[in-house]
C-alpha cells in the first residue's frame, strides 16, 4: 500500500497536533458589537495579514454577511484575495499604496483600491484617471503623529495650497491612524485629533476615519464617519487593562501526545530548563514554536486541561504550568496535579474559553496581534457558525 493511500485512511483529526477552531459566529458578534460601541457609525473591517491569522478567506465573507461593505488590506496580493470572495460592491483598499510602476493599471483592472499616501501616489492616481476619463476612487491618508504612511506635513500643506493635484481622484476617504490608542490618557490622541480636524479642514470635503480598534472606544470625537478596526473583531481586547468587551474568536488545543512520570534529578527538554524537584508527571502535546506558539512562552505559559467531574457533575477545565522550553513541535506541561492524569489522544486548551488571548500574549511578553498573525500552518482548522 502507498504510503498516500495510507495517509488517506487518516481521519482529519489525526494529521496534526494543534486544532484551531474560528468561530465566525462570534467574528460576525464581534462586528456587530463595534457597530453598537460607535452608535451607527459605518464600521470597515481590517482583514490583512490573512484576518489577523484567522483565514481572510473564511473571515472577510463572514464579515461582509454581518454587515463589512468596506474592506482595508496591506498589500494588493491580500486585495486579489479578497476580491475573489467578496461581492463585487465590497470597496476593497489597500493601505501599503501604490505598489511599484505602472501597479494603478493594475488596481484599475483587479477593482482594487488604493490608499494614497503621498503626493506622488496622488499624481499616479491623477493620471490614470484622466488616461481613462473619469474620477477613480481612492482613499487618502494624512499623517498625524505616526511618522510611517500618509502624506506628511509639507505634503499636506502642498496639497491644500494645489487642491487640484486631487482632479480625477474621488476621495472616498481620508484616513488616519492612532499611534496610542490602547492608552486612552495619552496626549498624543487629543493631538492627533487637532491634527486630523485640521487636516480636513483645509482640503476638499471628504468623508473621514480615525479609530483603529482601541480607537473605536475613545469616544464620539473620534469616531468622524467610519470605524476601522481590525484586531477587536478577532477577540483582541480593544481596551487593555479593562475587561474584554469583544467574543474569544479563536480556540487553540494541542493534542497529548505521550505522558511520562519522571524523578528528580530528571530535567524535561532543550537546555534542560526545568528540573523536577518532585516526582512529576509530565504530558507532551504536539504542537511547537514551528506553530506559532512563540518560543518566549517557555516555562511562562499555562494549558488548560478539562478534567471530569464527580457523577453528574460538569466538567471543569484546570490550568496547568508549561514547563521547559518551547521546542519546534513540543511542548511539555507540568500535569501532577491534577486529580486524574489526562489521557494520550486528549486535548488542552492554549488559549480560548479558559485562557483569553490577551493572558497567553502577556505570558509571551507580546501583543494578542502577534499571538494570532503568527498561528502556524500545520493546525487543522475548524471554522464553526458560518
Ligand atoms: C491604517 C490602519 N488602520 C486600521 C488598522 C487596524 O488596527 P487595529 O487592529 O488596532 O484595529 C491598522 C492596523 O494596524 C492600520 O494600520
Amino acid at each position: 500500500m502507498s504510503a498516500d493511500s495510507e495517509a488517506a485512511r487518516l481521519r482529519p483529526e489525526q494529521l496534526a497536533g494543534g486544532l484551531l477552531t474560528v468561530d465566525l459566529a462570534a467574528l460576525k458578534a464581534n462586528y456587530r458589537r463595534l457597530v453598537a460601541e460607535g452608535a451607527g457609525t459605518p464600521v470597515a473591517a481590517v482583514v490583512k495579514a490573512d484576518a489577523y491569522g484567522l483565514g481572510a478567506e473564511r473571515a472577510a465573507p463572514a464579515l461582509w454577511d454581518a454587515g463589512a461593505r468596506i474592506f482595508f488590506v496591506a498589500l494588493p496580493d491580500e486585495a486579489l484575495t479578497l476580491r475573489r470572495v467578496l461581492p463585487a460592491e465590497a470597496e476593497v483598499y489597500v493601505l501599503g499604496g501604490l505598489f511599484g510602476a505602472g501597479a494603478e493599471r493594475d488596481y484599475l483592472a483587479a477593482g482594487i483600491r488604493p490608499v494614497l499616501n503621498s503626493l506622488e501616489e496622488i499624481a499616479r492616481w491623477a493620471a490614470l484617471a484622466a488616461a481613462e476619463g473619469r474620477a477613480l476612487p481612492a482613499a487618502l491618508h494624512v499623517d498625524t503623529g505616526m511618522s510611517r504612511l500618509g502624506l506628511p506635513t509639507d505634503e499636506l500643506a502642498r496639497l491644500a495650497a494645489e487642491p487640484e493635484r486631487l482632479a480625477g481622484v474621488e476621495p472616498a476617504w481620508l484616513i488616519s491612524h492612532l499611534a496610542c490608542g490602547d492608552t486612552p490618557d495619552h496626549p498624543l490622541n487629543r493631538e492627533q485629533l487637532q491634527a486630523f480636524r485640521a487636516a480636513r479642514e483645509r482640503l476638499p470635503r471628504m468623508k473621514a476615519s480615525l479609530a483603529n480598534s482601541p480607537g473605536s472606544f475613545l469616544g464620539a470625537d473620534f469616531r468622524f464617519d467610519l470605524l476601522r478596526p481590525g484586531a477587536a473583531l478577532y477577540g483582541v481586547n480593544p481596551t487593555p487593562g479593562n475587561p474584554n468587551p469583544m467574543a474569544q474568536v479563536v480556540r487553540l488545543q494541542g493534542r497529548i501526545l505521550q505522558v511520562r512520570v519522571i524523578d528528580p534529578p530528571m530535567t524535561v527538554g532543550y537546555g534542560a530548563a526545568f528540573r523536577a524537584k518532585r516526582r512529576t508527571t509530565i504530558a507532551t502535546v504536539g504542537l511547537g514554536y514551528a506553530d506559532g506558539f512563540l518560543r518566549s512562552l517557555s516555562g511562562q505559559g499555562r494549558a488548560w486541561v478539562s478534567v471530569a467531574a464527580g457523577a453528574g457533575g460538569e466538567g471543569t477545565a484546570v490550568a496547568v504550568p508549561l514547563v521547559g522550553r518551547v521546542s519546534m513541535d513540543l511542548i511539555t506541561l507540568d500535569v501532577t496535579d491534577l486529580p486524574e492524569t489526562p489521557p494520550v489522544g486528549g486535548f488542552v486548551d492554549l488559549f480560548g474559553p479558559g485562557q483569553q488571548l490577551d493572558d497567553l500574549a502577556d505570558a509571551a511578553g507580546t501583543i494578542g496581534y502577534e499571538i494570532l498573525t503568527s498561528l502556524g500552518r500545520r493546525y487543522r482548522r475548524v471554522y464553526e457558525g458560518a
